[in-house]
């Protein structure tokens, strides 16, 4: 009969594991094996606490409802999905405009604009043009690349935060015959992300702030390219170097001008910004996205699919100045 060590406990398990006949599964779940047990030997794991845990990654996983992805947003919080997105957009086969996240709020029900469109059902807020060219490495044009955008509405909220048959302020367009997209909008705010569930509890008891800078979504596909997954984030933002989920970067940080003469609609605010698209590789054709649709990955639990609920009123006012609309201090960096 065996006698487990806190040290030969991990050869057993891998040793049970060896026969697992998908190489890449062996390879991923022998390392996750491996850092789990070396995490509890680190810490010196207590039962009570190892329970505490089992219960937190329970009710993340109640949380989830085919309108919300807690464990995307615990990947996010924990930096994982930013270290996945960074990995994966080092394997690139040309130099390109840099990835960022998906986020949780990414929907495949958005519908399809005419170029010029204003994507946003209320323009309270201040309305800005996006415009510029989708290109390959070289800064040729790609004609009918499709640029879907999203974001949140000018209180701060995305859309499926108030209840998953809203949509809002998301939107598909192609680009015209020489690379060019061309998007009216309203100026979104900083946010904070949804802090009413296991993940926000965790992030709040870690003293964060729990904000996003203010930024506005992008995915681009082109046959043959590779898909970009990005965002661009708004110059002056007070959150750009604090991002409680690790997306923003400096190449992607976008300024909003005036009167910018290359902007086609013209009287309006506008930010211009032009993306370059890879050549796809096969395992491109493999490598998915960091982050999906809350739907296609949550089948119904049962759970009504409630809306988000707002911070905490201390969070909400410690982040800073409030204004009129449903949530109170989203609006940093503007
Ligand atoms: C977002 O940008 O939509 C987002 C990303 C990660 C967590 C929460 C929101
Ligand atoms: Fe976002």
């Amino acid at each position: 009969m065996r006698a487990y060590t806190p040290l030969t406990i991990t050869d057993a398990v891998l040793e049970q594991m060896a026969n697992t006949p998908d190489p890449r599964m062996k390879e991923v779940m022998e390392a996750a094996v491996r850092h789990l047990h070396a995490f509890a030997r680190e810490v010196n794991l207590t039962p009570a606490e190892w329970i505490k845990g089992i219960e937190f990654m329970t009710k993340v996983g109640q949380a989830c409802t085919p309108a919300r992805q807690e464990f995307i947003l615990l990947s996010d919080t924990l930096g994982l999905s930013a270290l996945v997105n960074i990995m994966h957009d080092k394997t690139k086969l040309e130099e390109a405009t840099s990835a960022s996240l998906l986020g949780p709020f990414f929907r495949e029900n958005t519908p399809i604009f005419a170029s010029g469109a204003q994507i946003a059902k209320k323009t309270e807020g201040v309305e800005v043009v996006l415009f510029g060219r989708v290109t390959n490495a070289h800064g040729a044009p790609l004609p009918n690349a499709q640029v879907t955008v999203w974001q949140t509405a000018a209180d701060g909220r995305y859309d499926i935060q108030n209840g998953i048959e809203e949509i809002d302020c998301r939107g598909i367009f192609r680009t015209d015959a020489d690379g060019n997209y061309l998007i009216q909008t309203v100026r979104p705010l900083g946010y904070f992300i949804p802090l009413d569930g296991p993940v926000g509890q965790m992030v709040m008891s870690q003293k964060r702030h729990g904000m996003r800078p203010a930024h506005i979504h992008f995915l681009i596909s082109a046959p043959n390219y590779r898909e970009l997954v990005t965002a661009l984030y708004l110059a002056g933002d007070a959150h750009l170097e604090d991002d409680v989920v690790f997306g923003a970067s400096g190449d992607l940080v976008a300024e909003v001008k005036d009167g910018d003469p290359a902007c086609p609609i013209k009287g309006l605010p506008s930010i211009h910004f032009d993306f370059n698209l890879a050549r796809e590789s096969e395992d491109d054709k493999r490598a998915g996205r960091v982050g999906a649709d809350p739907a296609a990955v949550t089948a119904g639990n049962g759970q009504t699919t409630k809306p988000y609920g707002a911070p905490p009123a201390e969070i909400a006012d410690a982040a800073g100045p409030k204004k009129s609309g449903i949530f109170s201090g989203l609006f940093r960096g503007r």
